[in-house]
C-alpha cells in the first residue's frame, strides 16, 4: 500500500492528468489531510475515489474528506477482519484505573517521533486483563480518542477463514493495513478467543499456531507506530510466549473497583445519562455497591432511569438507584471462584491498573494486595 510520499505523488499525477477538467486544492494543510484520509487504501482504490469525487463538481477540496474517509471505512470493513471504530470515549469517561491512565499518558509522549530521535524505542502496546465488566474494552476505545489517532478493531475470531492459508493471509493483510494507516491504535478485543490453546492442541493442523507465530513476530519486530491494545479475560489460556517481555510493554490487571473508584464510576455513568452527579448521594451509593463492576453500576443507573421515566417521567433520585442496587446481585458474587483465580494468576504477572492496593483495600480481595506488596 502506498505510503505518504507515494500518495502525494499519486495525487500530483492525478492533478496533472485532470488539469483541463478539474482542480485538486493545493493548500498544504488540505493536502496533508487528504493523505491521512487516503492512507490504508491501495493505489487503484486511491485513483478510483479521487476520480469519482472529481467527477461530481470538478473539484477535490476539504468538503470531500468525509466521503473519502467513508469510502476507506467501507473498503477496510470489506476486508473482513478490521473495522474502524468511532472515537467517542475519552480517559475522562473511565472511573478509577489511575495507574493505567497515568501510564497511557506517559506512553503517548514516548510514541511521538521526537522520542525516537532521543533514542527511545517505539512503544509496542499493552495487554489488559482482569475481571469482566471493569473497563478493559472501554480503555481501549478511550486511548485512541485521547491520542487523537484512528482506532482499528481487529476481530481475531474472524481471522480463521474457511480455506487453508486464508487465515495467515488475513492476519498479514490486517497488519499491513494497520501499518499503512499508522500512527494508529490497533485494538484486539478478547485475545484469548483467537489464541487460546496454541501449543496445547493440534486440531486445526497448526493454522492457529502459524497465525499466532505471524502475530508475535510482528509484535516483536514492529517499527511502525501501531499501538496495540489487547484485552483478555482469561489470560491463563494464552500461550506463555505472548506474555514474555518484549511483546507488550506492560500487562495490566483490571480488578473490581474499590470504594473511591466506584464513586467515580457512579459519577461518570450518571453524567453519561445527562444528569448532574452532584445532586446524588454518591457516598451512600458507593457504600452499598461493594463488589459491583463498572458494568453493574452502569446497569443499575440505567434501570433506575428507566423506572423513573415510566413513573410519569419524574426526575431520577438516589433512591431509584438504591432500589436497583437492592435488586441486583453483582457479578462478583456469582463468579467469586473465577475472580479469585484471575487474581491469583495476576499476582506475579501483571501490574494493578489502579493504585488501589496502595490506598484503599479492594472488596473481599483476600490477601491479594498484601501478597503482592510482600513479593515486590
Ligand atoms: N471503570 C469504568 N468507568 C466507567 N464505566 C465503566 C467502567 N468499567 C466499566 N464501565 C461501563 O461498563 C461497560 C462495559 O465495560 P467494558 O466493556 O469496558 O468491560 P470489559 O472489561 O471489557 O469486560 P469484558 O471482559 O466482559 O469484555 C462500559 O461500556 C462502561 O459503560
Ligand atoms: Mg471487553
Amino acid at each position: 500500500m502506498p505510503d505518504r510520499e507515494e500518495l502525494k505523488r499519486i495525487i500530483d499525477d492525478m492533478a496533472t492528468m485532470y488539469k483541463d477538467k478539474a482542480v485538486i486544492d493545493t493548500d498544504p494543510s488540505f493536502r496533508e489531510e487528504l493523505v491521512d484520509a487516503l492512507l490504508g487504501m491501495t493505489q487503484t482504490e486511491v485513483e478510483n475515489i479521487i476520480a469519482r469525487v472529481l467527477v461530481v463538481d470538478a473539484r477535490l477540496d476539504a468538503k470531500d474528506i468525509p466521503e473519502i474517509i467513508q469510502e476507506k471505512i467501507q473498503i477496510i470493513r470489506k476486508s473482513g477482519v478490521l473495522e474502524f471504530y468511532p472515537l467517542n470515549e475519552s480517559l475522562d469517561s473511565i472511573g478509577g484505573l489511575s495507574t493505567l491512565k497515568k501510564w497511557l499518558l506517559r506512553k503517548r509522549v514516548c510514541f511521538q517521533s521526537k522520542a525516537r530521535e532521543y533514542g527511545l524505542e517505539m512503544p509496542k502496546g499493552v495487554l489488559l486483563t482482569g475481571v469482566p465488566g471493569c473497563g478493559k474494552s472501554l480503555t481501549a476505545k478511550a486511548v485512541a480518542s485521547e491520542w487523537k489517532m484512528p482506532l482499528l478493531r481487529f476481530d481475531i475470531g474472524k481471522v480463521f477463514g474457511m480455506y487453508v492459508g486464508q487465515s495467515e493471509e488475513n492476519v498479514r493483510r490486517a497488519i499491513q493495513t494497520a501499518e499503512s494507516i499508522a500512527p494508529c491504535v490497533l485494538w484486539i478485543d478478547e485475545l484469548e478467543k483467537g489464541f487460546a490453546g496454541v501449543g496445547f492442541t493440534d486440531t486445526d493442523s497448526g493454522v492457529t499456531s502459524r497465525v499466532f507465530g505471524t502475530f508475535i513476530t510482528w509484535m516483536q519486530e514492529k517499527m511502525n507506530p501501531v499501538f496495540v491494545v489487547a484485552t483478555a479475560n482469561d489470560v491463563s489460556k494464552l500461550p506463555p510466549e505472548l506474555l514474555r517481555k518484549g511483546r507488550f510493554d506492560e500487562i495490566f490487571f483490571v480488578d473490581l473497583p474499590n470504594a473511591k473508584e466506584r464513586e467515580e464510576v457512579f459519577s461518570v455513568q450518571i453524567k453519561k445519562f445527562k444528569r448532574n452527579p452532584d445532586i446524588f448521594d454518591l457516598s451512600s451509593l458507593t457504600r452499598y455497591s461493594e463488589g459491583y463492576t463498572g458494568s453493574d453500576i452502569k446497569g443499575v443507573v440505567k434501570a433506575a432511569l428507566e423506572e423513573a421515566f415510566l413513573d410519569n417521567g419524574r426526575e431520577l433520585t438516589t433512591e431509584d438507584i438504591f432500589l436497583q442496587i437492592k435488586q441486583t446481585l453483582p457479578l462478583s458474587a456469582t463468579m467469586k471462584e473465577r475472580i479469585d483465580s484471575l487474581r491469583n494468576w495476576a499476582v506475579n504477572r501483571a501490574r494493578p491498573a489502579s493504585s488501589q492496593w496502595e490506598e484503599i483495600p479492594v472488596p473481599s480481595i483476600e490477601n491479594f494486595s498484601q501478597r503482592r506488596k510482600l513479593e515486590l
